[in-house]
């Protein structure tokens, strides 16, 4: 059965979509199986991993949200498939608001194609809202992601409080972990290295080594529609995230 990944955090431009990208592209190079679930109306996951003009797109993810029937899935290369998102989701709460559990809808649609993959992982918008309590009731795995400063660290420490919540909640998701930290986009000075420490005390061997070091080449991957495999395959961006990656299946499977 696969196991399901939601990449968090409350602030935005933190890395979440690149590393869920980046984490899921390494899956799928050592051949698992891998579906990648975009929750946030940026679409940015889906404009990364697809080369599908949007405008070609006929359902998205809120389609399926509103009539499970349309739940659509797209081959965006080997081992990766991809639930794709769009601008609509941005009226999800307006949307659902007379559909009765609607904190389960991205559950029961992941139901009936879990066994499908080994990993699907899940971006989530840079919101606490019903969106993000969605991914958290659907996922096995909390994986936050952060840089290493003040707002990014207070956008942890509000997430890890919905983890908290979810985890105490009978009627949510007790079985839920908090698999894993990446820190993002790290660049050593005085201020990084304080936030690091910080992230390190509060959550402690929940982070994973590396992090991830701030590379121009993540820009230029997304822009090129290249992994970073194949843009840079000695790069040191590449290598912290064949080790991160490495590291969370990892912990995923022990
Ligand atoms: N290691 C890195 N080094 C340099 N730039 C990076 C790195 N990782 C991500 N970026 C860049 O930082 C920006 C934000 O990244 P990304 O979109 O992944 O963040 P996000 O948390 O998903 O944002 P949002 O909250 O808006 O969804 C992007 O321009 C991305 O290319
Ligand atoms: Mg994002």
């Amino acid at each position: 059965m696969g196991q399901t990944i939601a990449f968090c955090n409350n602030k935005g431009g933190v890395g979440k979509s690149s590393s869920c990208v980046a984490i899921g592209q390494a899956w799928a190079r050592m051949g698992k199986k891998v579906l990648f679930v975009d929750l946030d109306s940026q679409a940015n996951l889906t404009s990364i991993v697809s080369t599908l003009d949007p405008s070609q797109r006929e359902v998205s993810i809120r389609d399926a949200f509103l009539n499970p029937d349309l739940f659509s899935i797209e081959n965006v290369g080997e081992n990766m498939d991809l639930v794709a998102s769009d601008l609509s989701l941005s009226n999800f709460d307006r949307d659902t608001a007379a559909i009765a559990g609607r904190e389960y809808l991205l559950l029961d649609l992941l139901k009936d194609v879990k066994a499908n993959y080994d990993f699907i992982l899940i971006d989530c918008p840079p919101a606490l809202g019903l969106i993000t309590y969605n991914a958290l009731i659907a996922a096995d795995h909390l994986v936050m992601v952060t840089t290493a400063d003040q707002l990014s660290y207070q956008g942890l420490v509000m997430v890890a409080n919905l983890f908290a919540d979810v985890k105490s909640n009978e009627r949510l998701n007790k079985t839920l972990k908090l698999t894993g930290v990446i820190v993002t986009r790290y660049e050593k000075n005085k201020v990084s290295e304080l936030y690091l420490n910080k992230i390190k005390q509060e959550l402690g061997q929940a982070v994973i080594e590396p992090v991830i070091r701030k590379a121009t080449k993540m820009q230029q991957a997304v822009s090129l529609k290249q992994s970073i495999y194949d843009l840079d395959p000695s790069g040191k961006v590449t290598a912290d995230y064949i080790e991160v990656a490495r590291q969370l299946a990892l912990r995923i499977l022990q």
